[in-house]
Order: structure tokens, then C-alpha cells, then sequence
């Protein structure tokens, strides 16, 4: 009992929050690289939920000191000794992500750039020399600029194409090199924060809501055709959707928030989930749709597409949990991953508010397995934490230590429940810049990145103490937890 003898062990980042080298050999510019560092005074309040017409043509100009995610951890130029670093952890799998503003700067340009080729080609190169299954996400949160400027964003169908085009490259060239795959990371964060899924600019165009659900539908046709071409080039290979899932309880025993409960995780996650994985729009969605004159540009074709392109795999995040209620009024709000919710009083938070709940893990791997009976891969977990090194040099990290080892003591549990999960990938194993918020000084890593909010610093990697817990509970495969 416990975790499968084969289980994934290891940790996850993404190109645009750790690659930087945002202009390097003729690579695009993306969303990510118009966002400005928040104000850590606001932290709790404030995600970067939009991106505006006015920072677009403000970012082009101003100084690039001021963008964080263009200079990132600099893993462009450091990734052999990261990965090094993850190795000696002991990881079996590194989730990242691969950037199609570096491979495809012209989005209709037919052939790859092959300097960015390279730079992928190495990476996972560097993986199989350390034993490490390399687990790519195709598309985390890195629209290039032109998604937008030159076809309005993902509701145009030759998104579509694009994005297969990209794909194929990427699975003919790592055939039999890389197994695992992710389509697209947390994609119902469409909802929350369209920008960095859907390249949308935010309000603007005539039909905003309708432009979504169309980029959202294109993005489950092109997650499913990439499924079938996949499949088509090796047979072996593994590729698995991906959500937040933003988990979330009733409010109260009032059967009201027991079903506005329901409503929310149905809209928000689940919905999302049943059309990649059960291959079709759940009947919640139909009526929403019908209610508010959503018209979703498909055909037969696409309709059939979905229902033959669906995952090997349920891959989604676990931060945190909150409650739902049929009204705000008067209840306390909190923050979170893109979406606050309402305050559990059994539960404590981080520093920026999102409530720890490691029991939630357990749940949520039961209500998925038991809805889809597919392998489950829990693609990110972690808290954000400010720190500094003492004066050996030392981060003494135990608030991180016992929130993994927490989590993981439910995943077992789940496990013993009978649930099949695949692998466990960390978020930011490295310290890395913050999606929601542009900061370096919210911390992921159990490896310290000596670097400050503006830049600064030497960029020197240190173990923390959870670099060694970590590389303990890999070496047992879980049973030490
Ligand atoms: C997930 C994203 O939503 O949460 C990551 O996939 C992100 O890209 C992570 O970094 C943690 O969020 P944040 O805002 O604290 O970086």
C-alpha cells in the first residue's frame, strides 16, 4: 500500500517565469512580458487578473528593468545546473514547459528557429542523463503578443492550426525521448485570467464573453487533435490535460450553499475536465451556453474531434481550498490561485492568503478518479514563502517542509483509497517568479535563487532544508512520510 513502486517523483516550472532570455535568438514577445511586479504591500489583495491595450504598447518601450519574467531565474543559461540540482534530489520526472514565441517568432513561419530547438533539444537531453523522465507542457501561460495583435486571440481558428503545427514539431522530434505530456496548463484559468491562456486583451471586442468560450472551445480542439496526432506518431506516448483545480466546499449545511457549491466546481473545474477527458460539453455548460446567448462556432467534425481526442491522463494544480456560498454578503473573502473564495476558519494561510488544506488533496483525488477513472498526475503543489539565507548561508524551511509533507501524507492516503496516481511535480522546486504576481520574494523552491524583485542579485543556487526532506521521501518512495 502507498504510493506505486513506478511513481513519478519530482518538481515543475515553466519557461516563462524561469527561462528569461525573453529576446534572445529572435524570440517573440509574449503576455508575460508586459507585466509589471506588484506592489508587495497589496500582495494579498492584488493578481494580475488582465492585460490592457495601453500596458502592451507601454511594455514595448519602457525599460526592460521593470518586467521581471523577461529575465526569470535566467534558466535559459543555468538549466544544466539546475537540472544537476533536481537530480541530486533524486527526481524521476521534471515538468517544463516549451515556449512557441522561440520556436515559431512568426507564427506562420513553416519551419522551427532552430537555435531554440536546440536549447529544448538540450534540456532534455539533460534530463535523460539523469534518469529523468522529461514531462512537457506545450502551452503554460506564454501567449506570444502577435495571438493577440494579429488574430485577436485564441477565438479565431487558426489558433487552431498553430498550435497543432507546434506540437508536431515538438512530438517528432522528442519521440521516444519524452513520454509524458501536457496540452495545456491550468487551462480553465480562462475564466479567471484570459490573458494568459486565451492571449485575449481584456473588454475589449464587440462580444467578450462569446470571444472566450470560443477560445476556450478552440483550445479543446486543438488539445484534442495534438491527443490523436500524438498517439499517431508513438503509440507509448502519454498526454494528459491539465486544470486548477480550485477547490471548494459549502459554505454551510444550508442546502443553498451545498448547491451553489456545486454549481461553482461544476463550472469552474469539472466542466472543464469532462470535455477533454469524457470527450464532450457536460449538459451544465449546454444550458449556460443557451442562457447566455453563447454561440460556440463547432461543427460535426470538431464535436467528433473531441469526442476521439480524449487524455491518457488527469493532470491539475492543488493549492488550496475555500468555501462557497449562495451569497458574499457579509462573509470574508481571501485570496488565492486567480480565484478568492470565502474564508475556512479550521484552515491557516500563507503570506498571501491562500488557505492551506492538505486534506482537500485527498478529496480531490477521490472526486476525480471516481468521475473519470483515469490516471491522475498532480502537476503542481507548493507554497510561496518570503526568505532569506541566515548567515551560514542557511534557509531553514520547516513551514515548507511540513506543508509537503502534509500534502503528501493525504496523496497516500488517496492512494490507499485506491486512487491510480501517476506523479507528484512540485511547484517551483527552484525559486522562480510568481505567475499572479510578477514577485521573486514569493519563494517555491527548495532550491534559493539569490535574486531580489528587480533582478538584482548573483543568481547563486542554495539547498534549503527542504532540498534534503525532499530527496529523503524519493529515496523511500513515500513510505518515511
Ligand atoms: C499555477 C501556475 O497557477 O500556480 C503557475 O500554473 C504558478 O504558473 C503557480 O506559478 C503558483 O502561482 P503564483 O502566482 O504564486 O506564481
Amino acid at each position: 500500500m502507498g504510493f506505486r513502486k513506478d511513481f513519478l517523483w519530482g518538481g515543475a516550472i515553466s519557461a516563462c517565469q524561469a527561462e528569461g532570455a525573453w529576446d534572445a535568438d529572435g524570440k517573440a514577445m509574449t503576455f508575460p512580458e508586459v507585466i509589471q511586479a506588484i506592489d508587495p504591500a497589496k500582495r494579498k489583495a492584488m493578481q494580475q487578473a488582465y492585460v490592457t491595450r495601453q500596458m502592451i504598447d507601454e511594455a514595448k518601450t519602457a525599460p526592460v528593468s521593470r518586467y521581471p519574467k523577461r529575465w526569470g531565474i535566467d534558466f535559459y543559461h543555468t538549466y544544466k545546473q539546475d537540472i544537476a540540482l533536481f537530480a541530486e534530489m533524486g527526481f524521476s520526472v521534471f515538468r517544463f514547459s516549451v515556449q512557441i514565441a522561440r520556436l515559431y517568432p512568426d507564427l506562420e513561419q513553416p519551419e522551427p528557429n532552430p537555435k531554440a530547438l536546440a536549447f529544448y533539444d538540450s534540456v532534455v537531453e539533460e534530463c535523460l542523463r539523469h534518469h529523468m523522465e522529461p514531462l512537457i507542457t506545450i502551452s503554460h501561460f506564454d501567449p506570444p503578443i502577435a495571438v493577440w495583435e494579429q488574430y485577436g486571440g485564441w477565438s479565431n481558428k487558426k489558433m487552431i492550426d498553430i498550435y497543432c503545427k507546434f506540437a508536431h514539431c515538438l512530438f517528432t522530434r522528442y519521440r521516444g525521448k519524452v513520454k509524458y505530456w501536457v496540452t495545456f496548463n491550468e487551462i480553465n484559468m480562462a475564466l479567471k485570467a484570459p490573458f494568459k491562456t486565451l492571449g485575449m486583451v481584456s473588454g475589449e471586442g464587440p462580444d467578450y464573453e462569446n470571444a472566450r468560450w470560443n477560445g476556450i472551445h478552440n483550445q479543446f480542439v486543438a488539445s484534442a487533435k495534438a491527443v490523436l496526432d500524438a498517439h499517431r506518431i508513438d503509440p507509448s506516448f502519454r498526454i494528459g490535460c491539465m486544470i486548477a483545480d480550485l477547490a471548494t466546499y459549502p459554505y454551510s449545511t444550508d442546502p443553498n450553499d451545498v448547491v451553489a457549491n456545486q454549481t461553482f466546481d461544476q463550472f469552474s473545474n469539472l466542466g472543464f475536465l469532462d470535455v477533454m477527458v469524457k470527450g464532450a460539453y457536460p449538459y451544465f455548460y449546454q444550458n449556460y451556453f443557451e442562457r447566455h446567448g453563447i454561440c460556440l462556432h463547432e461543427n460535426e467534425e470538431e464535436q467528433a474531434l473531441l469526442r476521439r481526442g480524449t487524455v491518457d491522463f488527469v493532470g491539475f494544480s492543488y493549492y488550496m481550498s475555500f468555501l462557497t456560498a449562495q451569497s458574499t454578503i457579509g462573509k470574508q473573502m481571501i485570496g488565492g490561485n486567480m480565484s478568492g473564495g470565502l474564508k475556512n476558519e479550521k484552515l491557516t494561510a500563507t503570506e498571501w492568503g491562500w488557505q492551506i488544506d492538505p486534506v482537500g488533496l485527498r478529496y480531490v483525488c477521490n472526486q476525480l478518479y471516481d468521475r473519470y477513472r483515469k490516471p491522475l498526475f498532480v502537476l503542481e503543489n507548493g507554497m510561496g514563502a518570503v526568505e532569506q539565507p541566515d548567515a551560514e548561508g542557511k534557509i531553514h524551511d520547516d513551514y515548507r517542509i511540513a506543508y509537503f509533507r502534509e500534502h503528501l501524507r493525504q496523496l497516500k492516503l488517496a492512494a490507499e483509497d485506491g486512487c491510480d496516481i501517476l506523479g507528484y511535480t512540485t511547484w517551483g522546486p527552484i525559486d522562480l517568479i510568481s505567475s499572479s504576481t510578477s514577485e521573486m520574494s514569493k519563494r517555491y523552491g527548495f532550491i534559493y535563487v539569490d535574486q531580489d524583485d528587480t533582478g538584482h542579485g548573483t543568481g547563486r543556487r542554495l539547498r534549503k532544508d527542504s532540498f534534503y526532506w525532499y530527496r529523503d521521501v524519493i529515496a523511500h518512495n513515500g513510505e518515511n512520510l
